[in-house]
């Protein structure tokens, strides 16, 4: 994709807090379609070992990796340093010190190229996902205004998107996400890191009306999956009580019926906010999002109340460079360039 050359920017990103996989991926993209032009480079660390990341571990690994992956993701898109126009990188919400190696490099890298330094904020990557383009003439990308449901380890929320930089959560969790309300319960099943695929693919096994877990009393739109994560494990220690391999015997059951718990709470509240905001463009992004009973309920919700549904392919609704490079491509067209006194943050919101 030689032609588009004089148009590029490199994207970074960092993990979360508290997930037990965090990676860096980078991409290029080319600036006058938002084509992908280069493919993506992921580098996937998992320390299964510590049944979570290790904040020290992670920092290094990326300090490690992160010259050989940008060098790695040049090639491979075919173009050399010198033609990026800009360098987007995540400035939070994360892991401070992977988020230090990001932000130092990427400092460091436009002012030896002497490119603008664009900062991306992870929650509204995510969002913005969902422009991303492989093929030029791809018009399936939502309207504004629209609903985007972020659902990942460490977030679950309702975001109303207005624009590409307007966004407003109007829903939130107010403890666990649903993505760790997935593994929490699955590793009470004796299931491996992380859990949510693993249910996913028993779910498809089993029955998920043979057990009720209770669904949460919140107000608003806001979730919770605290109650749901204790109450599944007060209802398993009770079985096992009785039947010590309860667990084994039910699992595909159990998965199921979990699935289906998560799903119905997700949606609940989405279909309300839904239809107060008179919104029917509805999104759904992070790595939940790749739940196939998730994905189904989406599906029936189209069909079922004319919703416009948006479901990015899985790589970009999982933490991806693709999502910050988009990010900082509009933030590039409105000349929105970041001081390079800049520091990064562990926490922030939209
Ligand atoms: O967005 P993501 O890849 O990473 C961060 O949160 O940073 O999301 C990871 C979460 C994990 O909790 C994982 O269990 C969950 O997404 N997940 C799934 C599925 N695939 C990934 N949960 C349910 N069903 C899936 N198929």
């Amino acid at each position: 994709m030689r032609p588009y050359l004089s148009n590029q920017i490199i994207g970074i990103i960092y993990p979360l807090i508290s997930f037990s996989i965090f990676h860096i991926k980078i991409v290029s993209l080319q600036l006058i379609f938002s084509r992908i032009n280069g493919n993506n480079i992921r580098h996937r660390i998992i320390v299964r070992q510590y049944g979570g990341v290790v904040p020290e571990l992670a920092s290094r690994a990326h300090q490690q990796n992160i010259i050989p992956v940008v060098h790695q993701a040049l090639k491979q898109a075919g173009i050399t340093k010198e033609e990026l126009s800009a360098v987007a990188f995540t400035r939070g919400p994360g892991l401070l010190g992977s988020l230090l190696v990001g932000t130092s490099f990427a400092k460091g890298f436009s002012t030896a190229l002497d490119i603008p330094l664009i900062e991306v904020n992870h929650l509204q990557a995510h969002v913005l996902a969902h422009f991303i383009k492989e093929d030029a003439d791809d018009e399936s990308h939502p309207n504004f205004p629209f609903l985007c449901l972020l659902v990942s380890g460490g977030n679950s929320q309702i975001i109303k998107v207005e624009s590409y930089s307007k966004m407003e959560i109007v829903g939130q969790t107010i403890d666990d996400a649903a993505g760790e309300a997935f593994d929490k319960c699955a590793k009470v099943m004796g299931l491996p890191y992380p859990g949510g695929p693993v249910v996913d693919k028993l779910a498809k096994l089993g029955n998920a009306n043979q057990f009720n877990f209770s669904k949460p009393r919140i107000d608003g739109y806001d979730y919770s999956f605290s109650g749901l994560k204790t109450s599944f494990l007060y209802f398993l220690r009770d079985e096992l009580k009785k039947d010590a391999e309860f667990i084994e015997k039910n699992r595909e059951d159990l998965s199921a019926s979990l699935q289906k718990t998560i799903v119905d709470i997700l949606m609940d509240k989405l279909r309300l906010a839904a239809k107060d905001s008179n919104i029917n463009e509805v999104a759904v992004a992070g790595g939940v999002s790749a739940n196939s009973g998730l994905r189904a309920a989406f599906e029936d919700h189209a069909k079922r109340y004319g919703w416009k549904i948006h479901i990015p392919k899985f790589e970009y609704t999982t933490d991806n460079a693709a999502m910050v490079a988009i990010t900082g491509y509009y933030k590039y067209l409105e000349g929105e360039f970041t001081d390079k006194s800049v520091t990064p943050y562990a926490r922030t919101s939209i």
